[in-house]
């Protein structure tokens, strides 16, 4: 797989994530579904979306014993998504308790990716609620090798921290990014972003996609802008 973009395919119900994807007559776009849709619709919207023939990422980013985690990326692996995701905090542990779960019998499995520290923590409630007192972006680089060390694929990070994540981790250790605007569009609740121009320029592999897509007048053509920036 090569650089792409994901589109984050954030709406309360299959049948309206359904009719999106019916806008785009003949292409294939990688979908991001999350846990908003997954807990609504389970694991059947998973099913219909694959069936359609597009490559899925799918955003539920477990965190738990490793035996539940295993058990569970099992029964994940299984639907045939193309990358899942945990949270690095569950120990390496953890992280390779999930890659056993995910490798099928026939040894082949999903990419696995983690999420360092949620861009939602700020430096405050890393060291008074977690209890952390070292530098975020530190402590980011950190998760990010831990993730590395226990066999992972790669990151969910801001694209802002890609080229360090690739000179900490190796140029092959995926980033997987969200936060892009394009340049004359709205940022909406995200604060530190960059186009998806800006994204490829630093590296990231992968663009993950929502708003300026899902709430555009033409969502197939802000797609199309994405990939001509980003891919082509
Ligand atoms: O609509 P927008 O482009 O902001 O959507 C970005 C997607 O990426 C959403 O599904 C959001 O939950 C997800 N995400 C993010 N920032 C993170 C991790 C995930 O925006 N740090």
């Amino acid at each position: 797989m090569g650089r792409d973009v994901i589109i984050a395919c954030d709406f309360p119900s299959g049948e309206q994530t359904l009719a999106f994807l019916d806008q785009f007559q003949g292409k294939k776009p990688f979908v991001k579904i999350g846990m908003e849709l997954f807990y609504a619709e389970g694991p059947d919207i998973v099913r219909a979306i694959k069936a359609r023939g597009h490559q899925i990422f799918l955003d539920l980013k477990l965190h738990d014993i490793p035996n539940t985690v295993k058990k569970a990326m099992a029964v994940l692996s299984r639907l045939d998504v193309d990358i899942c995701n945990l949270h690095a905090a569950g120990t390496g542990e953890m992280m390779r308790a999930a890659l056993e779960g995910l490798t099928r019998p026939d040894g082949t499995r999903p990419l696995l990716i983690a999420v360092t520290q949620l861009t939602s923590t700020n430096q405050e409630a890393l060291e008074n609620e977690l209890l952390i007192d070292r530098p975020m972006d530190e402590v980011v680089m950190a998760y990010a090798e831990n993730a590395k060390a226990a066999g992972l694929d790669g990151v969910v990070c801001s694209p802002l921290e890609a080229e360090k994540v690739h000179a900490r981790c190796g140029a092959d250790f995926l980033t997987v990014t969200p936060g892009v605007r394009f340049a004359d569009g709205d940022k909406g609740d995200q604060k530190r972003v960059m186009t998806p121009a800006q994204a490829k320029a630093v590296g990231s592999d992968y663009i993950v996609v929502g708003r300026p897509i899902t709430a555009a007048a033409d969502p197939v053509a802000a797609y199309e802008r994405c990939l001509e920036e980003f891919v082509v």
